[in-house]
């Protein structure tokens, strides 16, 4: 399909706009009762938590010259991005086209186009790679077909984590101490992107990771994901493993049920990658007594009315919200099972560098392995007193 690209003009007052997102407060059960846990609501923000990551890369490009004025914009996206893009492209004055597939909602393909991006879509998940690798190899012709356009390549693009240095220094100002971060993990960036700056302020920070069942990110095998935002079927670069104290791995039936509860119980929600880490701030909240804990949600509820609080969606896919989960099982290593719910790891390593322990890799990528520092443990910090999880 091609179709004349819309230039907007460019109007930088709306960068005026970006972040400065509420916190709020978050205290009811999850499912579980807890003391509470602080939740930046980035789906309140305009273009929501990826504009920061979006003005940040159109920002780094046309100031590297890889990016000249009224220049088109190319990328994949299974949504929040193009919806960041759809807002830097209109500040910075860029057409914008973007590589969604099938799942995408009905909604947010219509809100990306009313937004005057010009949307094309894969219709069938790469065999080696599920739908990333599919939207990727869609983008290398679009590349073709319109040279001069610039791809952000947000899993790989430092841009992408430097855009949320306004994220951090939001919860800088917003907070006296804190002593757990939980963020969810798609890209890598906001993680990477809050973690350097806020342990700055607070060296003994630290941060929790939350992956999707079933994503390759923290060296699980891939299988097919229902969760979009958080997990992938690659391996970003932008993911900061070291950065990490460790990662649990969420269910869709736990994750949507946590998204319910605090619809219901504390008003501000959000979708799949907002109650998985919800409920694992919650669980972190209840098991380290004292600690200072907060979470980002990254967007809001409304993209996801038909599929995360839809019973019929729920019941279509198997998913049991009743059975929700209170703990995670823990794993030594997140090559030692597959975490088929929510479940918990220590060791959090880079799959693509080599490991110190010779075990097997499911994913049948990786070649026997050397000793590695990035599977070595952090530094001690200050803890808070731990329960059994
Ligand atoms: C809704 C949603 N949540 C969470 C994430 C993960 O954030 P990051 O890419 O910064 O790791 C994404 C990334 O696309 C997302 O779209």
């Amino acid at each position: 399909m091609t179709t004349a690209l819309l230039r907007p003009t460019g109007n930088r007052e709306l960068l005026g706009l970006l972040g400065r997102t509420p916190l709020a407060r978050v205290t009811t059960d999850l499912p579980c009762p807890h003391p509470g846990f602080w939740a930046k609501l980035e789906g309140l923000g305009a273009g929501g938590m990826k504009a920061r990551a979006a003005v940040s890369m159109l920002l780094g490009a046309r100031e590297r010259g890889e990016l000249p004025p009224g220049a088109p914009v190319v990328e994949s996206t299974s949504g929040t991005l193009g919806i960041g893009l759809a807002f830097a492209g209109q500040a910075l004055g860029h057409p914008v086209v973007l590589v969604g597939d099938t799942e995408l909602e009905p909604s947010m393909r219509r809100l990306l186009r009313t937004y005057g991006v010009r949307l094309e879509l894969v219709d069938r998940p790469a065999a080696e790679g599920g739908w990333q690798a599919a939207r990727l190899a869609r983008l290398r012709r679009l590349r073709a077909e319109l040279p001069g356009a610039y791809w952000p390549d947000q899993y790989n693009n430092p841009d992408n984590v430097a855009g949320y240095a306004s994220l951090a220094a939001e919860l800088a100002a917003a907070l006296d101490h804190l002593d757990i971060l939980v963020c969810s993990v798609g890209t890598g960036g906001h993680s990477a992107g809050v973690i350097g700056p806020l342990r700055r302020h607070w060296p003994h920070l630290r941060l929790i990771g939350v992956d999707a069942t079933g994503s390759t990110i923290f060296g699980q095998p891939a299988r097919t994901r229902l969760m979009r935002g958080l997990g992938s079927s690659i391996h970003p670069r932008n993911v900061a493993y070291d950065a990490f104290d460790e990662v649990h791995w969420v269910g869709p039936a736990e994750s949507a049920d946590a998204c319910r509860r605090l619809a219901t119980g504390n008003f501000v929600s959000g979708g799949w990658s907002t109650g998985a880490a919800a409920l694992v701030a919650a669980w972190a909240a209840r098991v380290h007594p004292g600690a200072v804990v907060a979470t980002v949600f990254p967007d809001g509820p409304q993209r996801y009315l038909h599929s995360v609080y839809d019973d019929d969606f729920a019941a279509a896919h198997g998913l049991d919200l009743t059975r929700a989960a209170t703990r995670p099982v823990e794993i030594p290593h997140p090559r030692a099972a597959e975490a088929t719910g929510w479940t918990r790891c220590r060791t959090v390593a880079d799959p693509l560098t080599p490991a110190d322990d010779g075990s097997p890799d499911p994913t049948g990528r990786r070649p026997p392995r050397a000793p590695s520092a990035t599977a070595a443990p952090r530094p001690d910090r200050r803890t808070t007193r731990e329960e059994t999880p």
